[in-house]
């Protein structure tokens, strides 16, 4: 069995930085064709020169003759001025800002500590269709960890959305069937992205056979029935939810410690993974818009041109993959992934 689609574009995605940045690209650059990638460096990507200098060094470190194309984000601070956001408008290869509040997340600290700051940014970015890309999570420690998506609902995202009319939201790697239940009553110009664990895993594989500390991720995982609901929008053809993985790396020694990381990296084969979702369901002819479709339309570019062939053939996943001078351990490592993206060269001897 096999499945030729559009090839995929990755709506968000954590690259890092430097050599460790070079050993993850290609994994990504194998499969897809584009993807939004996070600002969240040390020190954060704030300015469109920093993205056009990042995205500069993003390309450098693409294997030899892939055409993958970096989208670049920045990310948003109290002080992100509005003529900042004039500037990356005008720049066809920024295609967001991100808003991460401050202590949310991995390198958040330098995120929004007050919305009311940037009321004004936000609404230059409506006025040039610049999309807002949400981690939507409050921080507030007296909300429990698993409520904090659906709190951030009530007290930050709705609110915002009346307030800054015409405003583009991507709700970023959403967990609950409360996110899923809130995009879909919002205007159509709110929009969410599903990650390829949140799908495929709940709240248990933290705990599964020990303390798992590469099941740990930003929003942490879900009661199952959230998983159900995420699962239940992605395989609903409804354009207003697309793929964006959230492979998040980390060193090996910086998850596998007190205080680990949160970060799923999931790069290695997360059109696999998806594709494995969307077969539980029943529903993998609905993988392509999820996939190819509706996160290009969403932010206005040409659908990419070409197809990949997805093969539906076990494989056993590595312990481990480089990332600079570590090693990063990726989603399902050592165990089998049931679909292999196809080698150019073997397409024409599939069956139809
Ligand atoms: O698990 C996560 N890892 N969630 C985030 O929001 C950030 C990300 C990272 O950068 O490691
Ligand atoms: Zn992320």
């Amino acid at each position: 069995m096999h499945l030729t689609i559009t090839p995929p574009d990755d709506m968000h995605l954590h690259l890092r930085d430097g050599r460790a940045m070079a050993d993850v690209v290609a994994h990504t650059a194998r499969t897809f064709a584009r993807a939004v990638i996070m600002p969240n460096l040390q020190p954060p990507v704030t300015t469109a020169a920093a993205a056009c200098a990042y995205r500069q060094r993003i390309i450098d470190a693409l294997p030899e003759g892939s055409n993958f194309e970096p989208l670049m984000t920045l990310y948003l601070t109290d002080l992100t001025s509005p003529d900042e956001i004039v500037e990356a408008a005008a720049d066809d290869t920024i295609v967001g800002v991100k808003l991460y509040p401050a202590g949310a997340t991995t390198n958040s600290d330098a995120g929004v500590t007050d919305l009311d700051l940037v009321i004004p940014t936000l609404e230059t970015m409506s006025e040039h269709c610049l999309p807002l890309l949400v981690h939507g999570e409050v921080t507030d420690p007296a909300v429990d960890i698993f409520d904090r998506e659906r709190v951030f609902i009530d007290r930050v995202l709705a609110p915002l959305v009346e307030r800054v009319p015409d405003l583009r939201v991507v709700f970023e790697h959403i967990t609950t069937a409360d996110a899923v239940a809130w995009v879909l009553q919002a205007p159509p110009r709110i929009v969410a992205t599903i990650t390829p664990h949140h799908l495929l895993l709940d709240r248990n594989a933290i705990f599964s056979g020990g303390l798992d500390p590469h099941h740990y991720c930003l929003p942490v995982l879900k009661r199952n029935r959230h998983r159900e609901a995420l699962l239940w929008a992605a395989t609903s053809g409804n354009p207003r939810f697309f793929l964006g993985t959230d492979s998040a790396p980390h060193p090996r020694h910086a998850k596998e410690c007190a205080h680990g990381c949160a970060g799923i990296f999931s790069a290695h084969a997360a059109l696999e993974l998806y594709a494995e979702a969307f077969e539980d369901a029943d529903a993998l002819h609905l993988l392509e818009g999820f996939a190819s479709h509706h996160g290009a339309d969403f932010y206005g570019r040409p659908r990419n041109g070409g197809a990949i062939t997805l093969v539906r053939e076990e494989w056993t996943a590595p312990a481990t993959y480089a990332f600079g001078d570590a090693v990063v351990v990726p989603l399902r490592a050592g165990g089998t992934i049931r679909w292999r993206v196809a080698k150019e060269e073997d397409v024409g001897t599939l069956e139809r």
